[in-house]
């Protein structure tokens, strides 16, 4: 199983590195199987050698340049970070980046061969409007990534239960995580108010290869439990 962090805006370089020392600390004792994976805000990205991978939240297509207030491969590079995590819905929604911009992201460090988490998922309106039009609404997301990259992860986030403490009933998800799968093989993973009082239940789930925890992950201990499941 992929268990993996989205720190968002959250602690800062301190706070970060206190956190990943006893996330390892945990990995250790609870010799868990699991692979674990961070991602800290950009500020507080580290070196790190260790059991927990950390990767980057976003970065730009380009190894350097002048596009003001990005970062590229050599900044990543300085920290030995070869995992990125794009798509997400907030960068689509709150930050307007578009597939042309994700595709070309993902083209770049695919040629680099790093390890890249894909994020879909979608909003009410979507859901509410029918599977048909749903599941068209996610295909989309798909349109122009190599769905049969080695070192690609898919994590399937519904934004409606992202941060609402809502989340799909777990029927649902084994249905559409199984809809997915045959758009691609990649290890899918299920994001949105994962919890640890729920994690248990959707990582049992057929088709399910792990979780991507926002708020439950921020703290240490509870992404901790989520991780010993
Ligand atoms: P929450 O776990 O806070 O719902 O966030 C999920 C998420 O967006 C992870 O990328």
């Amino acid at each position: 199983m992929i268990i993996a962090a989205n720190l968002k805006t959250n602690l800062t370089r301190v706070e970060t590195q206190k956190y990943i020392k006893e996330l390892e600390k945990c990995v250790q004792t609870s010799q868990t199987q699991n692979e674990v994976l961070v991602f800290p805000a950009m500020s507080s990205l580290l070196e790190h050698k260790g059991k927990v991978i950390l990767g980057a939240q976003n970065a730009y297509a380009t190894k350097n340049g002048a596009f003001t207030g990005e970062i590229g491969l050599e900044h990543l590079e300085e920290f030995g970070i070869k995992t990125i995590l794009i798509g997400h819905s907030e960068r689509r929604h709150i930050l307007q980046e578009t597939q042309e911009a994700l595709v070309k992201k993902f083209n770049f460090y695919k040629a680099l061969g790093f390890t890249i988490v894909y994020c879909v998922g979608e909003p009410l309106e979507k859901r509410e409007a029918g599977k048909e039009e749903m599941m068209e609404y996610i295909s989309a997301q798909y349109e122009g990534i190599d769905t049969a990259y080695e070192n690609l992860i898919i994590a399937y986030e519904p934004v409606w239960a992202i941060g609402t403490g809502l989340t799909p009933s777990l029927e649902d998800i084994e249905q559409i995580h199984t809809a997915l799968k045959e758009k691609s093989q990649a290890p899918l993973l299920y994001g949105g108010s994962v919890k640890v009082a729920n994690a248990k239940e959707v990582l049992a789930l057929h088709n399910v290869d792990g979780v991507l925890v926002g708020s439950a992950a921020l703290d240490v201990n509870d992404f901790c439990e989520i991780l010993k499941n």
